[in-house]
Order: structure tokens, then sequence, then C-alpha cells
């Protein structure tokens, strides 16, 4: 009897010690998320890319990355280099992680930061799957930091009154549900000066 309570403490004492390991060892977010991780499917991430025409020489910015599907697909498969910017450090992880089993790490990286405050200047292509919210709050910066002529794509939310030059919808199932989305595309004007 006095066995088993001191083995039952034991193993209550141990779960505690490894759970608390675990939970140190998962860095969480410094604030609140703008955006809930909501992964784009994949026949999606491909309607995206040849919307914004990717080609070898672009470079494809994701912000708010998640698993980093989009970046690593313009590397993967339209021999683009690209970078994925993501608050969450877990996401960020997963992302390195796949760009390893994609075999494209030298064509990718993948940093952990606020998509708000984020140096993008390199970028000739910017996607998004945010809200329209969040896009009418980011473009400014957009307009302000990205080259004339970047191209900018989002899934399914749109910029307010920035009205897009192409729509697209692409339907499809994933995971046996049915999903359709729009697609929208901008590109950054000239400005006075540049
Ligand atoms: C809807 S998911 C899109 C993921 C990926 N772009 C895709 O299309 O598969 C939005 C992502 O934005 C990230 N996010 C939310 N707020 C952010 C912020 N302020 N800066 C950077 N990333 C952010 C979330 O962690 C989440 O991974």
């Amino acid at each position: 009897m006095l066995f088993q309570n001191w083995t039952a403490r034991l193993m209550t004492a141990s779960f505690f010690l490894f759970a608390s390991i675990a939970s140190a060892q998962t860095k969480q977010p410094p604030r609140e998320l703008d955006v809930p991780y909501l992964p784009t499917t994949e026949p999606a991430v491909q309607s995206m890319l040849k919307l914004a025409a990717v080609k070898s020489t672009d470079i494809v910015y994701d912000l708010g990355c998640g698993d980093g599907r989009i970046v690593i697909a313009a590397a993967k498969d339209f021999g683009a280099h690209g970078v994925g910017i993501d608050l969450n450090p877990e996401r960020i992880q997963e992302a390195k992680a796949n760009a390893k089993k994609a075999d494209v790490e030298d064509k990718v990286r993948f940093e952990e930061g606020d998509l708000f405050t984020a140096d993008i200047h390199e970028a000739t292509v910017v996607t998004l799957f945010l809200l329209t919210s969040v896009n009418q709050r980011l473009r400014p910066k957009l307009l302000a930091d990205l080259k004339p002529g970047t191209r900018v794509v989002s899934n399914t939310f749109d910029m307010g009154d920035w009205k897009p030059e192409k729509e697209a919808t692409v339907e499809g199932t994933n995971d046996g549900a049915y999903f359709s989305r729009k697609l929208y595309l901008w590109t950054v004007p000239q400005r006075n000066g540049r």
C-alpha cells in the first residue's frame, strides 16, 4: 500500500515536471495575433501565385506565413525566392521544418516578427490571407515600403476602397469539403519622385 502511494506520487510529480518543461519550450506569441491561423488550401496557393504571375526572379513575401506553404510553393513550383513572417513562433518552427522537407531551404527564410513592422522592401510579390480590416491597416505600409510594380495578392479579403486590378475565384474540395475563395490582385503604383 505504502509502495503504491509513493509510486503514484512519483508519477504525478514526473507528469507535472515534464508538462512544465514542455510548456516552457513552446514559445508563445509576444502579443495577441491580429488574425487566427487558417491555412490557404493547396489549390488556392497555386492560384494566388499564378494570379501574381510569379517567376524565378521574384522574391515572394507572405505576411502572416503560417506553416510556410505559400513561400515554399513559390520556391518549389515557380523557382522564386521567398520570405515568411509570422508573429507566432510555433508557426515559424513548422515553416522551417516544412522548408527542410521540401528541400527549398536555400531559397526561403522564415522570421518571427510582426507584419506591421517587418522590413519588406525587397519583396516583388506580397501574399496575404488576413482580414479586410487588417489589410486596410497594412495598406499605408505596403504603399510606402514596397517598390512600384510590386504585386500584392490577397486570399478572400479585399482592401476596402483600393480596388483590385484583377479578381479570380478558386473552388474545389479540401479534405472532402467544398470551398470557394475570391482572390484579389493589386500592383503598387508609381510614386511622385520615384
Ligand atoms: C489566416 S493565417 C494565414 C497563413 C498563411 N499565410 C496561409 O495563407 O496559409 C494568418 C497568419 O497570420 C499570423 N499573424 C497574425 N497576426 C500577425 C502579425 N501581427 N504579424 C505577423 N503574423 C501575424 C497568424 O499567426 C497566422 O499564422
